[in-house]
């Protein structure tokens, strides 16, 4: 992956720039985002919150880079997206880019251990497994390595992709509604297990949901209605562009 050159791509680590998604259907092309501009620093915490269908996940996408902008430039980690054959892309999003999704998303024909280490093999590291048996520790799955996820509980799901997440020490996370899922216990118990290794590894973390108290955990928060940023707000309250926010060095 490249790495940020200039002193302004050191902090940021998320840039998008009139970014528009539309994509066809059988009613004809649909304006799914219309004209996104953010910049999220290095090491920020932001939630993404909205209604169902203005965007969220779109927006999840384009920044994973699993999906390309229409119109518009993406810029993450300093690598900048527009132009970028899938075999870049797919190696940036491995090395530097953890997601986590609403419904786990593991390959349920491998082991928990395997979920975490075959990313890891495919990057490269000889160490895979024992990285793999670690994060699962980490994340309290120690006695579940070899259990398929069929075999495993949601909240134990999650855990696991997590670990898979946080396994390649990402510079960025990415959660879709990661508590979606899960009942409000379990979901709290993700989210702390989230927020912890956010806190060791200093990731840069883009969490969407539609919890309100969850949203308040992040620092700062970005609303999306209709394919637009209609609001965002440092929690707390100063809106970020303001002359106020400028001020306070936000
Ligand atoms: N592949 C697709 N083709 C056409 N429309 C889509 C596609 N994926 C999502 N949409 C539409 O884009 C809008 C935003 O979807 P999404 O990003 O999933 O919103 P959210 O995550 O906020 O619920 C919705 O109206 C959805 O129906
Ligand atoms: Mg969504």
């Amino acid at each position: 992956m490249s790495r940020p050159s200039s002193g302004t791509a050191a902090t940021i680590m998320i840039e998008l720039d009139g970014v528009e998604l539309t994509l066809p259907s059988a009613a004809g092309p649909v304006h799914i985002l219309r004209g996104l501009d953010l910049v999220i620093g290095r090491g920020e915490t932001v939630s993404v919150v909205g209604p169902s269908g203005s965007g969220k996940s779109s927006m999840m996408m384009i920044v994973a880079g699993l999906e390309r902008a229409s119109k518009g430039a993406v810029t993450v980690g300093g690598t900048r997206f527009n132009g970028l054959d899938e075999d870049t892309l797919a190696r940036f999003r491995r090395d530097s880019v953890g997601i986590v999704f609403q419904d786990f998303h593991l390959v349920p024909t491998m082991t928990a251990l395997e979920n975490v280490a075959i990313p890891l093999e495919f990057a490269g590291r000889d160490d895979a497994f024992e990285r793999a048996a670690e994060c699962l520790e980490a994340v309290g799955l120690g006695h579940r390595l070899t259990h398929y996820p069929g075999q495993l509980s949601g909240g134990e799901q999650q855990r696991t992709a997590l670990a898979r997440a946080f396994a390649p020490g990402p510079d960025l996370l990415l959660a879709d509604e990661p508590t979606g899922n899960l009942d409000g216990e379990t979901g709290q118990q993700i989210i702390e297990l989230l927020f912890q290794l956010q806190a060791e590894h200093g990731t840069t973390l883009v969490l969407i949901t539609h919890d309100p108290q969850l949203a308040a955990r992040c620092a700062r928060s970005v609303k999306l209605l209709d394919g637009l940023i209609v609001d965002d707000v440092a929690n707390g309250g100063t809106k970020y562009g303001d002359p106020a926010a400028s001020a306070a060095g936000l």
